[in-house]
């Protein structure tokens, strides 16, 4: 049986594999730098679990609109929007710019579902759009654009909170 594999081996070395398999070693390497430069470029994280990408896709579906892309908010120069009926309503960032990590994830959660509540606000619940595992794939997806210190700071605020909103961890 051994000598088939040397065989085998022998066979695969004769052809041009070797070098194909030199190629695919350097394109691993490119995309492995080229990765690193770009994660390396943010504080925020891009979001890399399956979780964060589903919040992602329905955040650029049914909030972006308004929350403009990536959470900026609706003017990148009034990160924290407004309220006000009377001055009129501005979407904020929810990138962490604005103040979105004062609410706690409950309020979060409760913001998205039911919506702001304010009279007259285009922020209105998803409850009917979105189900909970969604709404929180939402949450979760903000929470991965928030710079470092202000996830670390949230975690250590919230901790029991967030262990029921993501049991594996985050
Ligand atoms: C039609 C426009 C519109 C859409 C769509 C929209 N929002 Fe909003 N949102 C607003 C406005 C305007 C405000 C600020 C006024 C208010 O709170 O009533 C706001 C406020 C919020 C807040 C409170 C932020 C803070 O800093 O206090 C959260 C959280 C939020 N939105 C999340 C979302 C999410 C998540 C979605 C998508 C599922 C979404 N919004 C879709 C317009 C919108």
């Amino acid at each position: 049986m051994t000598h088939v594999g040397h065989m085998e081996c022998a066979g695969n070395m004769g052809g041009f594999r070797p070098m194909a398999g030199y190629c695919r070693a350097s394109v691993i390497l490119l995309l492995g730098c080229a990765a690193l430069f770009l994660t390396g470029c943010h504080d925020a994280r891009e979001p890399r679990d399956a979780q964060a990408r589903r919040g992602a896709a329905l955040f650029a579906q049914h909030c972006a609109a308004c929350h403009g892309p990536a959470a900026v908010g609706q003017d990148p120069t009034n990160p924290f929007g407004s309220a006000d009926p009377q001055a009129g309503f501005v979407a904020p960032a929810l990138n962490g710019r604005g103040h979105c990590f004062d609410h706690t994830p409950a309020v979060l959660q409760q913001l998205i579902g039911q919506g702001s509540g304010v009279p007259g606000s285009p922020m209105h619940g998803f409850a009917h759009t979105l189900s909970e595992a969604e709404q929180i794939a939402v949450i979760a997806y903000l929470y991965e654009l928030w710079p470092r210190p202000v996830r670390r700071a949230y975690r250590e605020r919230h901790d029991a909170a967030l262990r029921e909103l993501w049991p594996r961890g985050r």
